[in-house]
């Protein structure tokens, strides 16, 4: 059975693009997988957290992954920090990367805009970890939205660095699990950047415990155009907005967007967002719901996270100790 790594930053409540991108193939790898899920808090730390709503968006996460379908009996679920092979392993991978690897990544240039040097070291060596994350486990395949994808390729070359440069067959290929659709979701608000969960507009995101009404009322003020649907995808180029918003929907409902845009050609906006706010609902609604009553037991919560760790820890550490003896570590 092949081994699945991903994560997610517990920056903030997890949005419509983390679930189409990530989680909800997360939980359908489950079943002929053995996975391993993170919640990767030394990574969110690379922009700065107010350390209380770091501790507890950890565990409302916690609860988001396990009312989405995580199955912490069969599968791990803990945060990066509870277990230090990451960070040893991030160490070595910093020093096996080279700086021209890491000037490429648009993910930093994106984050760190023009300010560059502002901007924190870690922001910089992000992908090192990111890397270390998923070899720390010898895993070999990542489910992760489009905005990952290249993160994924470096992850390729210092695994590949590594076993060249101590000539050994040591980390493994890793493969990209990208969803065929709905891999990039984009802004409520501007159809030309990504959703996220760390937008200053929460009206730019659905988020996974978002109830009905807030919903409906994201959906109504959600940017789009003055025209209708369109019968075919070819007249959705050029209308970002419009095009996501059928994209969503699209996933959601399990359809194309060629079905879609048979039963709603020709509709305006007004129509059209009602259907989707039905749509959007019945996927998000539940898990809102199991997540309100799974807060309610933060103890529990907290058990299942440090179990996850000492489970994660077992298969890591001898991994790591291993990579460290490879390098010359005395031990
Ligand atoms: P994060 O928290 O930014 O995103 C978590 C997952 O959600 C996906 N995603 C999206 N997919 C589609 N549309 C969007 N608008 C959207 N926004 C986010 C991301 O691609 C990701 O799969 N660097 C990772 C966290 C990480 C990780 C790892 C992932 C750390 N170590 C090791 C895989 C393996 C990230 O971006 O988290």
């Amino acid at each position: 059975m092949q081994r699945i790594f991903s994560g997610i930053q517990p920056s903030g409540i997890p949005q419509l693009g983390n679930y189409l991108g990530a989680i909800r193939n997360w939980v359908s790898l489950q079943a002929d997988h053995e996975c391993v899920f993170c919640l990767v808090d030394m990574h969110a730390i690379t922009v700065w957290q107010d350390p209380e709503k770091l501790r507890s968006q950890t565990l409302t996460q916690t609860a988001i992954l396990l009312a989405a379908g995580i199955d912490t009996d069969k599968h791990i679920l803990f945060n990066q920090s509870a277990v230090s092979a990451h960070a040893r392993l991030a160490w070595i991978f910093n020093c096996v990367t080279r700086l021209g690897w890491l000037n490429r990544m648009t993910q930093f240039k994106d984050k760190a805009g023009k300010d560059r040097e502002n901007h924190s070291a870690g922001l910089y060596v992000y992908p090192s970890l990111m890397a270390a994350d998923i070899l720390a486990y010898k895993a070999t395949r990542v489910p992760v939205g489009e905005d990952q994808k290249q993160h994924l390729e470096l992850t390729n070359d210092i695994a590949q660095k590594f076993n060249h440069d101590y000539g050994v067959e040591f980390f493994p290929e890793v493969e990209a699990l990208i969803p065929p659709a709905a891999a990039r979701v984009m802004s409520l608000r501007d159809g030309t950047k990504k959703m996220s969960k760390s937008d200053p507009s929460a009206q730019s995101r659905i988020e996974l415990t978002d109830d009905a009404d807030t919903i409906a009322l994201k959906l109504r003020r959600a940017k789009t155009d003055a025209d209708v649907l369109p019968a075919e995808p070819a007249g959705l180029a050029d209308r970002p907005e419009a095009k996501n918003l059928v994209t969503i929907y699209a996933a959601l409902a399990d359809l194309s967007v060629e079905e879609v845009l048979a039963r709603h050609q020709g509709e305006g906006f007004g129509p059209f967002k009602k259907a989707l706010t039905d749509v959007v609902v019945n996927a998000i609604a539940p898990i809102a719901q199991e997540t309100t009553r799974l807060m309610q037991d933060e103890t529990h919560l907290a058990n299942v996270l440090r179990s996850g760790a000492q489970r994660a820890q077992a298969i890591a550490e001898p991994i790591v100790s291993e990579a460290e003896k490879i390098v010359g570590f005395l031990k």
